[in-house]
């Protein structure tokens, strides 16, 4: 319990969250994330006029279908991302889907956060087509309902473009004014090749079909712990198609799956034989 908070916290409140954003998003949260979590979840009791930790975390636990888990869910997703992240796989990307000869090429994007990772695999699918309809399926998912509807939405304020070159600011973005100045929008060019979903990546169904050409799955690994990274890896595998890619975050290894997945350069993986064996049959 410490005196400077405004609610009481304490050691078992923040062991409770734990196990409760464990059991439901399958995230990790080491001690070192103690502040954090009461800061988060701080708004949460004072939007809901609850007094203590132990008091919201009850209410939580008492109903398993209240409304509240996803905002608890959202408040403790870390969302970091940007346009054109780890660029080198755009780069291998775009070459996939020049030598593809599968139509529509079809993308999972698995923890789109919001937006920027599925903004920028459609702007790779446009210049790698050269058409402004390319044949290219996106689907973006996140668990977390707040980043997926900023996605959908494609609005940015204008220092996330401040990297990007001047050709893809001019090509892909409305400038706001007025109400809107200092904000950008995703051309609907790009909007109309992507399909946002709620996904949680711990569910044993999701709400896809068919397989994918290329699924990123990038910087949610890290919050999982193995176990979890292991079946969520075979389920993924289920959904590439044989000469499919896997894209995944710059910490994240694939080693401990040398069975199912082979590299084919920086955190970029493919199946190996024996996996395309054993899951074309599934
Ligand atoms: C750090 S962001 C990564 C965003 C993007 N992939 C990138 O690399 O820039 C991690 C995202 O994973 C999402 N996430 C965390 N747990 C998840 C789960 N169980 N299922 C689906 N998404 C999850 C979070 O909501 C967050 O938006």
């Amino acid at each position: 319990m410490q005196n400077d908070h405004e609610f009481s916290y304490s050691k078992t409140d923040f062991a409770k969250v734990v196990e409760l954003i464990y059991q439901r998003a399958g995230i990790r949260l080491n001690e070192s994330k103690e502040q954090m979590v009461y800061s988060r979840l701080a708004r949460r009791l004072r939007a809901l006029r609850i007094n203590t930790f132990s008091g919201y975390l009850k209410s939580l636990e008492n109903d398993p279908d209240s409304p509240e888990w996803q905002q608890f869910i959202n408040a403790l997703t870390t969302n970091l991302t940007s346009f054109f992240r780890e660029a080198h796989h755009f780069e291998i990307l775009a070459s996939q889907m020049q030598s593809c000869a599968s139509r529509p090429f079809r993308i999972w994007c698995a923890a789109s956060s919001t937006g920027e990772e599925p903004y920028s695999l459609a702007m790779t699918a446009i210049e790698a087509y050269q058409m402004a309809q390319p044949p290219v399926e996106i689907i973006a998912s996140d668990l977390d309902t707040h980043v997926l509807a900023t996605a959908a939405q494609g609005v940015y304020t204008i220092d996330k473009l401040d990297k990007m070159d001047l050709e893809r600011k001019r090509g892909f973005f409305l400038k706001g004014s007025q109400a809107n100045a200092g904000k950008v929008r995703a051309k609907k060019a790009l909007r109309d090749l992507i399909e946002f979903k709620q996904i949680n990546l711990l569910d044993t169904r999701w709400p896809l079909e068919g397989r994918f050409d290329a699924i990123f799955c990038r910087n949610v690994m890290i919050y999982f712990d193995q176990p979890t990274q292991k079946v969520l890896l075979e389920k993924i595998g289920h959904l590439l198609k044989p000469d499919g890619l896997l894209y995944v975050g710059h910490s994240e290894n694939l080693h401990y799956m040398s069975e199912w997945y082979r590299s084919f350069g920086k955190t970029t993986y493919r199946l190996t034989d024996r996996a395309k064996a054993a899951w074309s049959r599934t």
